[in-house]
């Protein structure tokens, strides 16, 4: 039996630091309708739902999907199977890429289209909200068995960096279950965007820079904060 990942997710990453500050960001723009991109399992879209929003949740993955549309409160949230190009037009105040969903964009054109059509997809004066891994922070080099290896029942799980050839990272997910010794590994790659890349590409979208985080507690980037959380605005 090899692990179901879609299922083991939220048990994999039980921090929601970052979903906590989307839902206070929402709550401080007073949205009624958000777009979650790359929704994955759904926790962020429920949130979101449960506190009065009408959300579309996107993700191409049918399995994520699956395990979101189940989840408590997933009937008030419109789950759609694909990418950006399903956002819709003009119908969300905040739009939301959590959990590194901006590093899932490999090369400049794919970036920029995702950037396009969730502009798109916002209303006039809307805000989009996402993080993205800093470059400067190198958690690659910490992407090892010994400082990932997380246990969920009876399985091992953990990431490896195979390759750094930035903006690419390219890195194996293993898992292994003991008590037969077998043993599985994906190969994935992320895109580590230092931030005058981001704004700059942001810019190029229309947006306008709102913020820029280098933690969950709403400090500036330094050399001590791992990430880059962005806010952009389109115009009115
Ligand atoms: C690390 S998960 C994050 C899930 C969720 N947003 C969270 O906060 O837990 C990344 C998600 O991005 C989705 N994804 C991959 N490629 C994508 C793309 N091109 N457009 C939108 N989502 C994508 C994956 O299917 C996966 O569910």
């Amino acid at each position: 039996m090899a692990l179901d990942f879609a299922a083991a997710y939220d048990e994999l990453n039980p921090d929601h630091r970052d979903h906590r500050f989307y839902l206070e960001l929402a709550a401080e723009l007073g949205v009624t309708s958000a777009l979650d991109l790359g929704c994955g399992t759904g926790v962020l879209a429920r949130a979101l739902a449960a506190r009065g929003i009408s959300v579309v949740g996107i993700d191409p993955d049918p399995e994520m999907l699956r395990v979101a549309s189940r989840g408590p409160g997933a009937d008030r949230v419109d789950w759609r199977l694909g990418y950006s190009d399903v956002a819709g037009t003009a119908s969300a105040g905040l739009a939301v890429m959590s959990g590194h969903v901006a590093q899932v964009f490999l090369d400049d054109a794919a970036w920029e289209r995702a950037l396009h059509d969730v502009h798109r997809a916002l209303v006039p004066g809307g805000t989009l909200a996402f993080e993205s891994r800093d470059p400067a922070a190198r958690a690659w080099d910490r992407w090892t068995r010994a400082d990932t290896l997380r246990t969920t029942g009876p399985f091992e799980f953990w990431h490896e960096t195979v390759d750094v050839q930035l903006p690419l990272v390219t890195y194996d997910t293993f898992t292994l279950d003991p008590r037969t010794g077998e043993r599985t590994s994906t190969r994935d790659v992320l895109a580590f965007r230092d931030a005058e890349t981001l704004s700059r590409s942001l810019q190029a979208a229309g947006f306008q820079l709102l913020f820029l985080y280098g933690d969950w507690d709403r400090r500036p980037p330094s050399v001590n904060t791992p990430e880059l959380i962005v806010g952009a605005r389109t115009s009115v």
